[in-house]
């Protein structure tokens, strides 16, 4: 059984149709891309799986348990962790501070002192900067912090919605050796992605979303060959 499972999915905006039934599956352990251009409904779907949004139709289900009524906060509780698109980090607050807050659902001081060492691991530049505030960091230790903050709920399928945005090449490097080991350390991941070239490089399997449908699916090198994906996303 799938991990996370979405069936038919339809969300709409007033009269906006959003989606307009997508279906997708992410398995335990994988790292699974969802790459399309702008509002093509990325940021719906994720929003959508994280009950921030609710479908008109269709199911989202972890493990089988359908979550469209779960409130978002027990859709974090299960282990469905959101990093947003713009990160959302709480700027007036420390680096720390925003680590401690994410680690909410976590009831032992030792289980979050746990977090915040693995976290200070993935990303030293975030222990360098443990007491600053974090509206004054840059966008790529921005994007470290909130990927951080994420893992601090120990999610087991974490939703990384554009983390390359805005980014100088050698930070989108960084930011997705870091997708890697933390999907190697054992948590799954759905990516979102314009940045199809280093999304399809880092995914296992890949969906290409167009105006809120699924245009096409596969393992991640055969989207690489595509010439359709090719020229479309991959500026070839
Ligand atoms: N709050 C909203 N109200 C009305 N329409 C919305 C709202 N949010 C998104 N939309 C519309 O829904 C569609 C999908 O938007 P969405 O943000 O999911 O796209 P996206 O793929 O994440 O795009 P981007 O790559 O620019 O982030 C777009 O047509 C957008 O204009
Ligand atoms: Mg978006």
């Amino acid at each position: 059984m799938a991990l996370l499972e979405l069936d038919g999915l339809q969300v709409s905006y007033g009269a906006i149709q959003a989606l307009r039934g997508v279906s997708l599956e992410v398995h335990d352990g994988e790292i699974v891309t969802l790459i399309g251009a702008n509002g093509a409904g990325k940021s719906t779907t994720l929003n959508t799986i994280s009950g921030l949004l609710r479908p008109r139709r269709g199911a989202v289900r972890l493990d089988g348990e359908d979550l469209t009524l779960v409130p978002p906060h027990g859709i974090v509780a299960r282990g469905v962790v959101q990093v947003p698109e713009g990160r959302r980090i709480f700027g007036r607050l420390s680096v720390l501070e925003n680590l401690q807050l994410g680690a909410f659902t976590q009831r032992s001081s030792h289980a979050i002192r746990e977090g915040i060492a693995r976290a200070f691991a993935l990303f030293p530049r975030l222990q360098e900067r443990a007491g600053q505030l974090a509206g004054t960091l840059s966008g790529g230790e921005q994007q470290m912090l909130a990927i951080a903050r994420a893992l601090m709920a120990r999610p087991r399928i974490l939703l990384l919605d554009e983390p390359s945005m805005g980014l100088a090449p050698v930070l989108v490097e960084q930011i997705f050796e870091a997708v890697r080991r933390i999907n190697r350390e054992g948590t799954t991941i759905l990516l979102v992605e314009q940045n199809a070239v280093m999304a399809l490089e880092t995914a296992q399997r890949g969906y290409v979303l167009e105006t809120g449908a699924v245009v096409l699916q596969g393992p991640a090198a055969d989207l690489q060959a595509n010439p359709e994906v090719r020229r479309a996303y991959l500026g070839q």
